[in-house]
């Protein structure tokens, strides 16, 4: 165990990392989010070298030399190539300490709830490596609950959502616990690919993923556009000739691939609030289902939610914040810290006195 004391010793070094499929976010006790980058490294394939992390390689994407391939070391909110999450996670930690201090850190990091052992173990080692003295790790459904202002000690059960790329998380918490959650592999970059796919296939054109991202966040909707003949210009490569092209495509045509994408999302979501105990289900429904995560920003994403579960739905405030603003929190709930985190140290010590109740 960590002693109580030496937790509150190192206040200032006490940094959040929320390390998701797209970005990765960092915040530092006192200092809220110091560093907001996209999870992506660009390697030189010849030397192996990295040549740019964060923004510097996402600008690098779909446009590399030659011999340059930006990579995404997470998929699906876990670590899918480990020396690059390692180099990237050094690389980031490093950045975001105040005035390169050498003395050492803690940190709190966010995993998803279902993760297997092989990838908690890979995420932890990939700290250890970026020189971080003590880490702990919680569900992000619980940082994702306290970031959006779910009160640790409320008896009362609250149903967060938090939709980011690669997954969908839904938690129940009450009393700071997890009664009941659900994560799946399927996020937001889910609309992205079916689009991307839609407009190969029935317009010819093959378009890059600064594109259709482009798209999604400012052309697509989740509940019915007021005009469905509004216009947005594509551009791409052209499918026959392989030429630069571009097509138009209109709102009525797109929005019912991303519905496509959402209603499988939202019926996640109302599949799971199915399976609570009627207290629980009682609180929630009363209160609602609060959204964190990128994905919710969506237009309409809110609304759409609230007809499908009949509920209230609430967006939190900046909700790509959430879970690191939940996690920086910790740092204040030093007891909470210790109870709600998972990591390696603890699955130890459990083993060690296995018929301890
Ligand atoms: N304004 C917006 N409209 C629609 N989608 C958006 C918007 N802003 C961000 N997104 C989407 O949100 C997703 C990223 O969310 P977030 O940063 O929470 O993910 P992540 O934490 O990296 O992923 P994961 O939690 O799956 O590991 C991306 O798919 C992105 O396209
Ligand atoms: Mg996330």
């Amino acid at each position: 165990m960590v002693k109580l004391s030496s937790l509150k010793k190192l206040v200032t070094d006490s940094m959040a990392i929320d390390l998701g499929t797209t970005s990765t976010i960092i915040a530092v006790k006192g200092r809220d989010v110091v560093l907001d980058e996209p999870s992506l490294v660009a390697v030189n394939e010849l030397t192996d070298e990295i040549v740019a992390y964060g923004q510097e390689a996402f600008d690098m994407m779909g446009r590399e030399g030659r011999d340059i391939v930006v990579k995404a070391p997470l998929s699906g909110g876990v670590v899918a190539d480990f020396e690059l999450t390692k180099k990237m996670l050094a690389h980031f930690v490093k950045q975001a300490k105040s005035g390169g201090s050498q003395v050492s850190l803690q940190a709190v990091m966010s995993m998803i709830s279902d993760v297997t052992h092989v990838e908690q173990r890979a995420l932890l080692n990939a700290a250890e490596e970026a020189h971080i003295g003590k880490v702990y790790m919680m569900e992000e459904g619980l940082a994702a609950a306290f970031g959006a202002g779910v009160n640790p000690g409320d008896k009362r059960a609250s149903a967060i959502v938090d939709m980011g790329a690669g997954t969908t998380n839904v938690a129940v918490i009450a009393k700071g616990s997890i009664v009941h959650s659900r994560s799946e592999r399927i996020g937001s970059d889910e609309i992205n690919k079916a689009v991307a796919t839609h407009l190969r296939r029935h317009r010819g054109l093959q378009v890059g993923e600064e594109s259709t991202e482009h798209l999604k966040v400012t052309f697509a909707t989740a509940i019915v556009p007021e005009d469905l003949e509004k216009e947005f210009v594509v551009r791409g490569r052209d499918v026959q000739t392989g030429s630069p092209g571009a097509v138009t495509v209109t709102a009525g045509e797109i929005y019912p691939i991303v519905e496509g994408i959402i209603r499988r999302i939202a019926q996640i979501i109302s599949d799971t609030l199915t399976e609570l105990r009627p207290e629980v289900a009682a609180d929630i429904y009363d209160r609602g289902v609060i959204l964190t995560g990128g994905g919710v920003l969506l237009d309409g994403l809110d609304q759409y939610l609230r007809n499908f579960v009949n509920l209230p739905v609430i967006l939190s405030d900046e909700p790509r914040y959430a879970t690191v603003r939940g996690l920086v929190k910790m740092f204040d709930e030093p007891e909470l810290l210790e109870r709600v985190s998972r990591n390696e140290l603890h699955i130890l010590q459990n083993a060690e006195v296995p018929f301890e109740a």
